[in-house]
């Protein structure tokens, strides 16, 4: 059963590769490798015993991609990772972000639709609810104006997946993560964030590392039990685990609509403070930590109702905050120590 993984050498791509041979499918990456380098190919191979294939190539290339889906007219599906990811970044390079992660949808649509390929697993965002009226946040809520061009981006997919599934051409679940971290318990694959990181824990690591001086947290003053801000935090791992379900739900027929939209989450929030304290007991250091302004665009608290993704898919996140952030800073450590 050969499936295709597009962003496959990324940090959620290359945990789904891993979980994927691990149930016995075959992998194919396509990779551009404008985020990541070839040698996670090795390194899933040394965690799997399998060194998944690997072809690099952007898939905003339609005559490459077309090739690609010609040569791989036997994949039983496709995960589509593959995406530019940095908010800021997208408000800066708007078309940029347009460009990068739609064509690249609708090539890889078209190269599915004509070789009769069906099965599409979507990366979306729980970013397209915004500020949710309601928590935590179920699959029914409303979608919210995107806050970002890279969250517009995973709203406008999920459309042009839903009119593409419509016209009866295609199958697909659009899966919407909530905060992944964590790292592979091998500490062989985790997050490689270019520069200095936006995201909360690899800042925490890396500063606890003595990359960066301190952190900031951006803003004490929401209405929140500590002040500061509340997420869902998911370990990549569990995450990744729910791709292999969701795909061996299309490949056998268990799906209940033609497109289905499941919440990844835990159910749980924290605050900025709490996964402080957190990396503080299980690392054991003083983190350098101050208080600054809020982040502008941030919202104040969101975490999933994960009851829909729990009953349909069987589907549970196992890891809780201490074991995330302690796999995260063993990560760091082995990336350093180098
Ligand atoms: C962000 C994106 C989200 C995207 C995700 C990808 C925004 C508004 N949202 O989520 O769309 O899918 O990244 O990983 O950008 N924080 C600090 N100090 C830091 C870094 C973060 O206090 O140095 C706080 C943030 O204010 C936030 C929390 O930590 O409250 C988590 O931040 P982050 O890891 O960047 O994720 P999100 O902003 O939730």
């Amino acid at each position: 059963m050969k499936i295709l993984v597009t962003g496959g050498t990324g940090y959620i791509g290359s945990h789904t590769v891993v979980e994927l041979q691990n149930k016995g499918f075959e992998v194919v990456i396509v990779d551009s490798l404008f985020n990541s380098t070839a040698d996670i190919a090795d390194k899933i191979g040394m965690i799997t015993g399998t060194k998944p294939t690997l072809e690099v190539f952007d898939l905003c290339d339609q005559e490459k991609t077309a090739d690609f889906f010609k040569r791989h007219n036997d994949l039983r599906g496709v995960i589509h990772f593959a995406a530019h990811k940095a908010v800021g970044e997208s408000v800066e390079k708007p078309l940029m972000y347009y460009r990068n992660n739609l064509e690249s949808l609708i090539n890889v649509m078209q190269g599915m639709t004509d070789n009769n390929i069906q099965n599409i697993v979507f990366s979306s965002s729980c970013t397209v609810y915004g500020q949710p009226d309601e928590l935590p946040v179920s699959e029914k809520a409303p979608i919210k104006k995107a806050e970002s061009p890279y969250g517009n981006t995973k709203q406008i997919a999920e459309e042009i997946i839903s009119d593409t599934v419509s016209s009866g051409d295609l199958h697909s679940i659009a899966l919407r993560y909530f905060n992944p971290i964590g790292a592979h318990e091998t500490a062989l694959i985790g997050e490689l964030p270019i520069g200095v990181p936006n995201n909360l824990v690899p800042f925490i690591t890396q500063t606890a590392i003595g990359l960066r001086e301190q952190i900031s947290v951006f803003g004490d003053d929401y209405n929140t039990p500590d002040g500061t801000a509340i997420r869902d935090y998911i370990h990549v791992v569990d995450l990744a685990k729910a791709h292999v379900i969701a795909i061996d739900r299309m490949i056998n027929n268990k799906m209940k609509k033609d497109f289905e939209i499941f919440n990844l989450g835990t159910g749980n929030g924290y605050s900025v403070l709490e996964v402080i304290q957190s990396f503080e007991k299980v690392s054991r250091l003083k983190l350098n930590y101050k208080i600054v302004g809020r982040r502008e665009g941030d919202i104040e608290k969101v975490w999933a109702n994960p009851d829909f993704s729990n009953k349909e898919l069987g589907w549970k996140a196992e890891q809780g905050l201490d074991e995330m952030i302690a796999s995260s800073w063993k990560w760091e450590q082995e990336l350093r120590s180098k």
